[in-house]
């Protein structure tokens, strides 16, 4: 089996094309998938040197597995990590970077305006293992200094925030960590890693649902951690080996090949999405637009210095509350009704009733999730038939 040499001083698109490619000894172009629990070895003390780490190989695919492990690469090559390692969804990738660096008695302060599920493995399953928990409106820098304590061992947040698009200045947060001798750890699923490198701007570990835009076509589920190989190796590595959220092969082939595309599918989904946010802020029926390109975003300028485009996701908030938010999303028949995000098809959910219905109404209210709100993922579909649906929704309110 041969590998791309190492493609670093490629540009990120030959790169995703190229990098991490395992060839076998057949010379396939497409990359194959391993479909394998298990290897052979060749001799009993092949086995006994694989098992003691004296010879490099596959042993067992809770471990590793030649079509996740070229996934992995093709990421790390993306992100300009040093390491990465995939995960079977976007939680159990958030659930190791978290857990994996912790320890009874230590202490996570993380933003408020995390995903549901973030939110629980922060607030309620930590604190059941003696980790204490800190919750911080991840705006506002000086909560993130007062939440530091002597046994503090890691920040939390994502950027922009799900969903009410709220930019966290991701620099200014590692400088805080870092003072404070934690490390932070930052969910880059709304950014993209097309649009947003927290590696760059100070980050020790970035966390993707690749659910979302990598494969970016709503078929498989899937994660990935990437940071440094001393950190992978501290903290990840053996978490994962014997706790076992490993990834599909099938679903790594997926993952892998959907990369090759994934920097025009994000590019092109963003332009709709500038169409559809201008077009929604010209409409009466609507109170609000958030979208971070947009001068009228309140962190217009954190955005456009962290970020190079505002993404594929526009907020609204609808006049009239959820009966007006319902009729409108009731009326569309292009854009779906869904939960997920990222994908080529337009998406619309309402967080109140949905992603966010979990937390209590007082927090939502806090977090400016209202009951007229409705996240927008913007899909590849002609911009002209977008429109023409939101132009229905809205006659239909
Ligand atoms: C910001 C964010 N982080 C993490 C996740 C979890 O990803 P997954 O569904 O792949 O577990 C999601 C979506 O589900 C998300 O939107």
């Amino acid at each position: 089996m041969s590998q791309n040499k190492s493609p670093r001083h490629l540009r990120p698109a030959t790169r995703l094309v190229h990098g991490g490619t395992l060839r076998s000894q057949f010379g396939e172009m497409s990359e194959a998938m391993y479909l394998t629990q298990g290897y052979a070895y060749d001799s009993m003390e092949t086995a006994e040197r694989r098992f003691k780490g004296d010879e490099p190989g596959f042993m067992y695919s809770r471990f590793s597995n030649p079509t996740v492990a070229m996934f992995e690469q093709r990421m790390a090559l993306l992100e300009g990590a040093e390491s990465a390692r995939a995960t079977a969804t976007g939680m159990a990738a958030v659930t190791a970077a978290i857990v994996g660096q912790l320890k009874a008695g230590d202490h996570i302060v993380a933003a408020k305006a995390l995903f549901g599920s973030c939110r629980y493995v922060v607030e309620d399953l930590m604190p059941r293992f003696g980790v204490a928990c800190t919750l911080v409106d991840g705006t506002d820098l000086a909560q993130w200094r007062a939440a530091v304590r002597p046994n503090t061992k890691t920040f939390f947040l994502e950027s922009p925030t799900n969903p009410q698009l709220e930019i966290i200045d991701i620099a200014a947060v590692a400088k805080i960590a870092h003072d404070a001798g934690a490390t932070l750890v930052v969910d880059n699923v709304f950014a993209t890693p097309i649009l947003q490198s927290p590696l760059q701007l100070g980050a020790d570990c970035v966390v993707y649902s690749a659910t979302k835009h990598v494969d970016g076509q709503g078929r498989v589920l899937g994660g990935c951690i990437l940071a440094s190989e001393a950190f992978i190796q501290a903290h990840i590595h053996n978490f994962l080996r014997q706790t076992g959220p490993a990834i599909s092969p099938f679903n790594a082939w997926v993952m892998l090949k959907s990369l090759e595309t994934l920097p025009l599918r994000v590019n092109q989904q963003m332009r709709n999405a500038e169409r559809v946010a201008d077009f929604l802020a010209e409409q009466s029926a609507i109170n609000y637009v958030l979208y971070p390109s947009r001068k009228d975003h309140p962190q217009h300028e954190l955005a456009m210095r962290q970020m190079s485009g505002g993404g594929t996701v526009v907020v609204i908030d609808v006049k009239g509350g959820k009966q007006a938010a319902f009729r409108m999303a009731n009326a569309f028949s292009i854009i779906k009704i869904s939960n997920n995000l990222g994908d080529a098809k337009s998406i619309v959910t309402h967080p109140a009733t949905t992603t966010h219905q979990r937390l209590p109404q007082a927090d939502r209210e806090a977090m400016g999730i209202g009951e007229g709100m409705l996240r927008l993922s913007i899909g590849l579909e002609d911009i002209e038939d977008i429109l023409e649906d939101f132009q229905a929704g809205i006659a239909a309110i």
